[in-house]
Parts: structure tokens; sequence; C-alpha cells
């Protein structure tokens, strides 16, 4: 969602909070602005549309520090000029970015209106900057932790106030704010990618509490001024990372990057002298294990579609009873726990508000809950009791593809630890462990077929619909496949599984409706192959995504290397992932930005 970077020490604020907005930009790209403190007062700019055009618009006077940055995601009023970030009081003295939602914000606005307070958008994020005006207090903290006390709902802020040039203050419930410790500098933000440019040096805020920056150093406390200490972690990542390395569009870099990716995941966890998985940060004995009577995924989007595809992983090799929801409807239903389930949240951000709560209300209710979390050090790492990595490297683009196959492989490890310490013989451990061996250069021969991929994209890029297939380990796939589509191409697209077809969507086929087949070399093999009859009788294309080249029935074949039945469904999603950046870039659509949408959703 909204992505916040704010700054203090002897440089001009200004391109240092510019360059963090274009790191942040992938989070929200409707309208950005920022505000610095100048020998004059606060210099303020904001624009509706991207940080170029915010950059675009600054003179070469505009010069200040401390500063604030915002890039946003609108949740209250459209996109605006006035509708975007930062937001000042009425004096024009102090200045806030926030991510996150005020849920009080009606109340608060009428109680301020009926002070005489003006307030120029439609925003709930506006109240905050009058709130701290109100406040009043000689020192800014103060002012911001009393202004909080009335507010309910989520928030990361940074505010700043012309009068006290010497500090930021930022505080944190409920959506993410890292600080940056630079040499005689100090910056914050809403995710690393912000940071590192500037320092490898950064410490998590928690919820509840507040920091105040200043060019020398930084005080944290909570709310109410509880003063605490935090260490500072390493950031792992360079800036390098965060570049395109020659790809147009990030999405075509992170899809080239899986076959390291997927390396990195397995690095130092195949432990060939058992034929089993090493994941050190499980926190599992074998008692524990032993102990499991069924398994529970949790995820939202993408992730819920690699917990569908984890589950029936887990299931076929550690025989237990397994499933996966989607985190956002779990945390709404007041959910059973069971004593002796394993919870298992899935997220590449871990910042995802909908997991975060599901995973607290688990936390709340007694269980055990492992992370499968991409960003280290993010929520979901630190409020789970366990968890795996998946080192796959910054991912920029909002459509997840490399962190999709990565959290596939730790899931398929997760597996065979359970397996290996239940019923799964050595020789089956060792199929496995063969079996992800060769993923990364898999990996490679299909992301070779690239040319392929395109010329069938191509023949299909007119279609204003298309469905996906797949059945048992190959739905959870068509279902990432439809999901992928229509994100960066906005064509519609469904994902059914395959036996459902003729229970009603059979309904849609015809000459004009492309279907994309998920179609494995596994035990139900003849049973895709019906249903691909079924759709070519009614004179529907066929697009099959398989290891089979001798497929019957499919106008086109997407063809990749044969692996385990346990795991080929991962290897499969590799051409769908090719397929839908194929299709939207001869669309002509903005595929790192697609509209509508933002990486890592921090708010409900
Ligand atoms: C789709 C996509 C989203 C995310 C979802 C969860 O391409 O990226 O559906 O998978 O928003 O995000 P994380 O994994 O950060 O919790």
């Amino acid at each position: 969602m909204c992505g916040i970077v704010a700054y203090i020490g002897s440089r001009d604020a200004t391109p240092v909070l510019l360059e963090g907005l274009q790191r942040l930009e992938y989070r929200g790209y409707d309208s950005a602005g920022l505000a610095v403190v100048a020998p004059g007062g606060l210099k303020v700019r904001k624009t509706t549309g991207k940080v170029r055009e915010l950059e675009a618009g600054i003179p070469r006077r505009f010069k200040g520090s401390p500063g604030v940055g915002h890039t946003r995601w609108a949740t209250h009023g459209v996109p605006s000029d006035a509708n975007a970030h930062p937001h000042l009081d009425g004096a024009a003295q102090v200045a806030i970015v926030h991510n996150g939602i005020i849920e009080n914000a009606t109340d608060l606005r009428a109680r301020l209106e009926s002070e005489g307070v003006t307030l120029v958008s439609e925003t709930d994020s506006e109240v905050l900057a009058h709130l701290i005006a109100r406040a009043g207090r000689p020192d800014l903290e103060d002012s911001v932790a009393d202004a909080l006390k009335l507010v309910e709902g989520t928030y990361g802020i940074a505010a700043i106030d012309s009068r006290q040039p010497d500090r930021v203050v930022v505080a944190r419930n409920g959506s993410p704010l890292i600080l940056g410790i630079g040499d005689k500098e100090m910056l914050a933000a809403s995710d690393v990618a912000a940071l590192v440019r500037f320092t490898r040096q950064v410490v998590h805020l928690e919820d509840g509490e507040m920091a105040v920056l200043r060019a020398d150093g930084y005080r944290t406390s909570t709310l109410d001024h509880r003063p605490i200490t935090r260490a500072p972690l390493t950031v792992e990542q360079g800036q390098d990372s965060y570049g395109l390395d020659g790809h147009i569009h990030y999405l075509h870099k992170e899809i080239h990057e899986q076959p390291e990716a997927v390396a990195r995941a397995l690095s130092g966890r195949l432990d060939r002298r058992f034929s089993t998985a090493h994941l050190g940060g499980l926190g599992l004995d074998a008692r524990d294990v032993a102990g499991i009577r069924r398994i529970k995924l949790l995820g939202c989007g993408s992730a819920y579609f690699a917990g569908l595809l984890g589950a029936t992983m887990i299931e076929g090799l550690a025989r237990i009873p397994a499933d996966a929801e989607s985190a956002s409807e779990f945390r709404y239903r007041n959910p059973v726990v069971e004593p002796d389930a394993l919870y298992v949240a899935i997220s590449q951000s871990g910042e995802t508000a909908d997991t975060i709560a599901a995973v607290r209300e688990l936390k709340r209710k007694g269980a055990r809950v492992l992370g499968i979390v991409n960003v280290v050090g993010s929520t979901v790492a630190r409020e789970c009791d366990g968890g795996i990595y998946l080192h796959a490297g910054p991912e920029i683009s909002v459509a997840s593809t490399k962190t999709f196959t990565s959290t596939g492989v730790a899931l398929a490890l997760l597996a065979l630890y359970l397996g290996r310490i239940r019923d799964l013989g050595p020789a089956e451990g060792k199929r496995i462990i063969d079996a992800l061996s060769e993923f990364p250069d898999q990996i490679r021969r299909v992301l070779d077929t690239e040319a392929d991929i395109a010329g069938v994209a191509n023949r299909f890029n007119q279609s204003a619909s298309m469905l996906f297939i797949g059945r048992v380990s190959g739905y959870p796939i068509a279902e990432e496949g439809a999901q992928k589509l229509k994100e960066i191409s906005y064509i519609h697209a469904e994902a059914y599984a395959a036996p459902e077809l003729k229970h009603g969507p059979l309904a849609l086929i015809g000459p004009e409706v492309p279907t994309v087949a998920v179609v494995p070399d596994d035990a139900l093999y003849p049973k895709n192959l019906s249903s691909l009859a079924e759709i070519r009788a009614r004179r529907g294309p066929v697009i099959a995504v398989t290891s089979r080249s001798d497929i019957p029935d499919a106008e086109a074949a997407l063809l990749v290397p044969r692996s385990e039945p346990e795991l080929a469904p991962l290897l499969l999603g590799i051409p769908l992932q090719l397929f839908a950046y194929h299709v939207a870039a001869s669309l002509g659509r903005d595929i790192d930005q697609p509209r509508n949408l933002a990486k890592s959703v921090t708010v409900e």
C-alpha cells in the first residue's frame, strides 16, 4: 500500500526523498508528494500520478531538511492533488505522511470541523495533521503521541514541524515502519527498499511504538513514553538488487531470476544423508511433528494459491490432513483453533494486513504458527514461532512470480521434512531431493522457450476472456495462471477445477474463449484428457501446459521438463508467468504497476 519515507541530516532532503519514493512506488502509485523544512517554513509539492511527475514539477530551489515523502494507493478519496500526502495543519506548520486507515476519521473530522478547522482533502489521514497541531505541546513527539491516542485504526506515520527542524517523529500501529541509521543522518520508511541506498543498518518499530529521529541518532519509546531499546539489524540486499539489470520490466527480471532464487531457497536445506530437509528455523522437533494432526496454510492472493499447492504436497508426502484458506476470510470467521494443528502463514512481504491479523488471532488462541516469508524481519516473520525464509531477493513488480515459485519450493521442503519424520521412506525422500536439485536447471530450460511462449501469447492476446483449468495439484497453478493474466493484462480470466467445468462453466466455452489447461503427467492425465476433449467438442481452443509432447486436443502446448508428480505443478507455473507477461506486453500494459493494485496490501 502507500509508501512513506522521512529524512533528517545535513543533506538536502528532497533528492533523498525522491529516490526513496521511486523505490517505494511499487507499493502504490496513484499520487505522490513531499514536504521539507526550509528557512521560511514548510515547502510542499504533491501531485496526482507517479513519482516521476512529482519530480518533474519540483523547482531547483526546493531544498530543506528534515522532510517527509509519500506515494499513495487511494483508500479514502479519489487520487487527486488535494488527497495526495503530505497533509498539513491549518497554519501549514505540521506535515504528516500516513500509511494505513484511520477508522474513526469521520468522527474526528466532524469534531475538528465543529472546532472551526477546515479540512481540505477527503482523506482519513488529514485529521492527523490537525490533531497534532491542536495538541500544541512544546515537543512534537508529545503532540504526536496525544494525537495518536485519539485515533482508531492502523498507521505508519512520519511528522515534521517547521518550528522544530531538529527532529522527525515516526510511529507505528499495524503498518510497517523501519528506521535507517546513517552517518550523521537518519531515515525512516515503510520498506527497507527506500533505505538501502543510504544505509544497511535498520531498526524495525513494533506496533504501539514511536521514535524521535535527529541527525545524530534516534530514541524509541512506546506511545506512552516508556523508553525501549532495539538492536539494529543489518539488511542483506544491497542497492544492486533493486535495479532492472537490462530488463525492460521488473516482472521480466524476476521471472528470469527464478533459477537462482530457487537455488537459494534450496541452499543448505537438502540433507542427503537422511534424505530429508534441513530447516533450522522451524523450531519443530520430531516429537512435535509426530503430534501434528492437521495443517492449515494461510495467505492472500498468490500466497494463498501457493498454500493450496503446499497442502497437496503435505498430504501427498507427509500424509497429514492439510488445507489452505485465504487469510482474509479466516481472520473474520472466529476459527476453531485445534491444539494439535500446525498453522503456516505465507507472505512474501510479511506485511499483508489480513495475514498478520490471522497470525495474531491464532497466537491469541494459543496456536503454533510458522511463517513462510521473503522479507527478513517483517511483521509476519517476527510474530511467528518459527519458519522458512525464501531468500528470493527483493520482488519489486506488483505481481509475484519468483516468490510464488520459491514459496512452492519452501513448502516442498516442509512436506519432505514432515514426511520423513512420519511415514515417507528414505528412497521416497531421495526421489524428492533429486527432483528438487534439478529444479534450477529445469526452470532455466523453461525460460529458454520464452520465444515460443511469446508466440502463443501473441496468438491469443485479443481474447476477451480465458478459462484456466487444473486438477488437484494442477488446480492451484490454474488459479495462479489466471491471477497473473488478469492482474497484468486486464484480460478476464477464471480458474476452475477441471471436473467442475461440466457443472456450469462449460456454458462459456466456444471458439472465442480459450482454455489454458494445466496438465501434469501424473495419474490423472487420462482424466485431464477427457476435460480437453469436452472443450474441443465445443470448439474451444486449448492451450495446454504440460511435460507431454504428445498431448492431443490442444491448439498450442507450452512444454516443461518432466519432474516428480508432487513437484511438477511448480514447473508448470513458469510458462504461465511468461504467457501473462507477453500477453500484457503485446497489449502495452503497465506491467510492473498494473492499475488499481499495489504490492504489499498493508490495509484491510
Ligand atoms: C499477485 C500478488 C498478490 C499477493 C498478495 C499477498 O501477483 O502478488 O496476490 O500474493 O497480495 O502478498 P504477500 O505475499 O506479500 O502477503
